[in-house]
């Protein structure tokens, strides 16, 4: 009962069989994660404590193991908890095992860094902008206790087997492989409750709901005394229309006043600006998105122009139940 429209919509036959349009475009699937660019450098090693090949170790089935739902605010090293009172929070998952006393964080994050993946580089010497937006899964031993409790949240939400825990590993793995790069904003028509979904974010807690959702599916019983809230960035727009990947943009003379078009709208947001070049630059973006109601996302390795809409951009804190 559902159907994909010549535009890309997936109508799905919802009350009274209306056909309604729920979502847009879906994050792409990869046959295998290509190495990062050697241009991108992490300011913050990916992964320092975890396996050189992401090996998840492997569960007695006799094993309880506990799962725990784990958030703090994001970069709270160098804004303190400042992002955590505007709720722009990270997300966890947590494992202990009662058999070893071993406990395991897991994680999905950006390679380069959120601005990294939200923003591109414009490099002199290449046409198109240029992304270092890859995210991973991230799994290590430890849990540290007070950086989720103290300002954020460690909760215990249920327990599995460890032959469930070993089906999750597996499928942490492939998603791993499959689901490459991060994209920070979620696009809807309008912030009402029946508003259609342009695109989906693909994010550290789209990881965990995933995960989530495997762990219910493999028959995990997971339930929070608290709601389960999680930060979503949204951008409001009208139908998208479908501009092209970088070769068919930037490759082709003809649609050149659009590849500047793009350069411009990105040289608003590059990273590393002084506080003028910041400030010029916050009104600059006003003009774009606001006043000129336009935005450049790119998504699956290509091009979309937004018409936005009031209220533009916002971030909430909105609850996700538990599957
Ligand atoms: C983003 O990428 C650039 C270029 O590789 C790198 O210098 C920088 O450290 C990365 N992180 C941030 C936060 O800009
Ligand atoms: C996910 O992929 C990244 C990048 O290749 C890798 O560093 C990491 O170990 C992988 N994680 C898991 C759990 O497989
Ligand atoms: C994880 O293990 C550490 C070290 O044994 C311990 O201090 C901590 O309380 C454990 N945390 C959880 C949530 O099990
Ligand atoms: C929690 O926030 C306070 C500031 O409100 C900060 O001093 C403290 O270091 C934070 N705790 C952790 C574990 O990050
Ligand atoms: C959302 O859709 C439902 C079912 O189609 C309808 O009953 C409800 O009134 C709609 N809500 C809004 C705010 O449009
Ligand atoms: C870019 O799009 C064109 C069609 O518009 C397609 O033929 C080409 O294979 C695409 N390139 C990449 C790298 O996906
Ligand atoms: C959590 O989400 C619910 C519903 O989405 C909202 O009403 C509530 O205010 C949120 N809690 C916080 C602390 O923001």
């Amino acid at each position: 009962s559902s159907f994909l429209s010549p535009s890309g919509c997936l109508y799905q036959c919802t009350f009274y069989c209306s056909f309604r349009c729920i979502s847009y475009v879906t994050p792409r699937r990869f046959d295998h994660r290509p190495a990062a660019d050697s241009y991108c450098e992490a300011l913050y090693p990916f992964c320092p404590t975890g396996d050189q090949d992401g090996r998840i170790p492997y569960m007695r089935d006799s094993d309880v193991i506990s799962v725990y739902r784990l958030q703090t605010p994001v970069w709270e090293f160098k804004y303190g908890d400042l992002l955590g009172k505007f709720h722009i929070m990270h997300d966890a998952i947590g494992f202990s095992s009662s058999e070893t006393g071993a406990n395991y964080t897991m994680e999905w994050y950006e390679l380069f860094q959120l601005g990294n993946c939200t923003f591109p580089h414009l490099r002199p010497e290449m046409y198109a902008p240029f992304w270092c937006n890859q995210g991973a899964a991230c799994f290590f031993e430890g849990i540290d206790d007070l950086h989720w409790s103290q300002n954020g949240t460690l909760e215990k939400i249920g327990e599995i087997t460890g032959n469930q825990f070993n089906d999750m590993a597996q499928w942490v793995q492939d998603d791993n492989e499959t689901g490459i790069y991060y994209e920070t904003w979620t696009v809807r028509s309008d912030p009402g409750p029946n508003a259609t979904v342009w695109f989906e974010s693909y994010d550290c807690s789209q990881f965990v709901h995933r995960t989530y959702r495997k762990l219910a599916e493999l028959g995990a019983k997971l339930s929070s005394r608290t709601q389960t809230n999680y930060t979503k960035i949204y951008l409001y727009s009208g139908e998208p229309t479908y501009l092209g990947n970088d070769s068919a943009i930037f490759g082709q003379p003809a649609l050149k006043n659009l590849a500047v078009d793009i350069r411009n709208f990105y040289h608003t947001f590059r990273p590393h600006q002084s506080f003028t070049d910041f400030a010029i630059s916050l009104l600059e973006a006003y003009k774009k998105v606001v006043l000129d109601k336009s935005f450049y996302l790119y998504y699956n390795f290509e091009y979309w122009h937004l018409p936005m809409k009031p209220p533009y951009v916002q971030i909430t804190y909105e609850e996700v139940p538990l599957p």
